[in-house]
């Protein structure tokens, strides 16, 4: 057996909570391999929405296990209250949790500290900010790389307090530096609240756990967070995160090696978002672009920000499914598009005066701008999902042709059962 990949293809936000969901009865293991509270996947069923930020988001249906891998970064905070939350609503015993919701003993910890931090890095870049969700992501994956950060493992070794203590007294010198002002009593509290709350949940060796899960035929699907224009090499940095967002992180953030992935499941919106700062060669600042942020609710899941809106970008669209490897696509948001009399697609860039069909390394947006095709809008609502209207068909078949990958699911709303299988 194969492990799946299931990822964003966009700037984030492409609607891969509510696919996972939909996708989970095929599998028996959901594990998310990067990022972490900046995430917020979104999950609609009878009725309710539901938001989660590190929990995989296959934790909803029954019989499966869901794991958070070895990648991924975790801050027992958030984790608490996305736990908490799972016992309250959906009455999942501890018991149940355990046995449902498994974490890599070498996924790293979000300390109060690295929030501080990056609150800090953004307040002194000023008006060039990255934006950042401000969880703490960036300083978490800076002290991985750098080989100082606290790993989820390090919960249950008896020094685990003194190297807590070693790691945010070096924050603290470089906060001073910042001259950034904080309060660490109350969250440091609520942090180790957080901490006795992990203990209660089976911490395992997860590349061991899959690959010997995939040896006994077990269905493994990969949940990519953020987006590949957000990946810390190909996304367009630095207005990206600080992960591996593509199909490689699956590898490096699970342990499957590169053999062993299956599937490459791209998701994509019919149109284009972004939270934060940084380069959108589609961005409409103008009433159409409200439009989409106000049908599509363009609000984020995990801050609550506005979220820029645009056409499609295929020349990005097709830089993305080339680094992933895409096998297949799904298209979501189809229905925010329904009153649009036209759609328009961008194909190509003007930059510095000549035409150009591929991101630049290093985007100004004065020297950039978006070259446009029109296609006519279907106009009509989708109830009838199971006969599309022909100019949605066209649109479909005119992505399929120009990035050669098929496109297996189009999604028509937000509730789990607004989603057609194509084929
Ligand atoms: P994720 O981060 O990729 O999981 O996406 P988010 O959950 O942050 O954002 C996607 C938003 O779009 C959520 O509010 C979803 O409920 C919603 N959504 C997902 N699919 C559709 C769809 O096909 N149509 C509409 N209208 N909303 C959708
Ligand atoms: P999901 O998984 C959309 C964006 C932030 C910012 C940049 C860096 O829900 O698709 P960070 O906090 O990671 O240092 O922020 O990345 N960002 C996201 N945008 N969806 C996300 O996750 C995001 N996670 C981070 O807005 O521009
Ligand atoms: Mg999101």
């Amino acid at each position: 057996m194969k492990t799946d990949v299931l990822l964003g293809l966009q700037w984030g936000d492409e609607g891969k909570g509510k696919i996972v969901d939909v996708l989970t009865p095929n599998y028996d293991i959901i594990a998310r391999f990067q990022g972490g509270p900046n995430a917020g996947h979104t999950l609609e069923f009878n009725g309710k929405k539901h938001v989660l930020h590190t929990i995989p988001s296959g934790i909803f249906r029954d019989n499966n296990i869901n794991i958070i891998g070895n990648g991924v970064v975790i801050d027992p905070i958030i984790f608490k209250k996305e736990t908490d939350a799972l016992r309250e609503k959906f009455g999942l015993s501890n018991e149940l949790l355990r046995k449902k919701l498994l974490i890599s003993t070498r996924a790293h910890l979000i300390l109060p500290t690295h929030i501080f931090l990056d609150k800090a890095s953004e307040a002194s870049k000023g008006e060039s900010k990255i934006g950042s969700t401000q969880k703490g992501i960036g300083p978490t994956y800076m002290d991985k790389t750098g080989r100082n950060g606290l790993r989820i493992g390090d919960i249950l070794a008896p020094d685990f307090k003194a190297r807590y203590d070693f790691l945010v007294n070096k924050h603290k010198q470089m906060l001073a530096w910042h001259q950034f002002d904080y309060d660490l009593s109350e969250i440091e509290k609520m942090w180790f609240e957080g901490i006795e709350n992990l203990k209660q949940l089976e911490f395992i060796e997860s590349e061991h756990y899959l690959n010997e899960a995939m040896a006994g035929g077990k269905k493994i699907l990969a949940e990519g967070a953020q987006g590949s224009l957000l990946d810390i090499d190909f996304g367009t940095y630095p207005f990206v995160t600080s992960s591996n967002t593509v199909t490689a992180g699956a590898c490096t953030g699970l342990g499957v090696a590169p053999g062993k992935i299956g599937k490459v499941i791209g998701i994509f919106k019919a149109y284009c978002t972004r939270v934060g700062s940084g380069p959108f060669p589609s961005e409409l600042n103008n009433e159409t672009g409200e439009q989409m942020r106000k049908i599509g609710n363009e609000f984020g899941s995990t801050t609550g920000r506005a979220r820029r809106c645009g056409w499609l970008d295929l020349p990005a669209l097709k830089y993305a499914i080339m680094i992933n490897g895409v096998t297949e696509l799904m298209m979501m948001k189809a229905d925010v598009l329904n009153s649009f009399s036209e759609i328009q697609v961008c194909t190509s860039y003007t930059y510095k005066g000549k035409k150009i069909d591929h991101l630049p390394y290093s985007i100004d947006p004065k020297e950039l701008s978006a070259n446009y095709e029109t296609l006519k809008g279907w106009n009509t609502e989708l109830y009838n999902t199971k006969q599309l209207p022909s100019d949605l068909l066209n649109y479909i078949s005119y992505i399929e042709k120009n990035t050669g990958v098929p496109i297996s699911i189009v999604s028509v709303g937000p509730d789990r059962e607004q989603t057609i299988l194509r084929n």
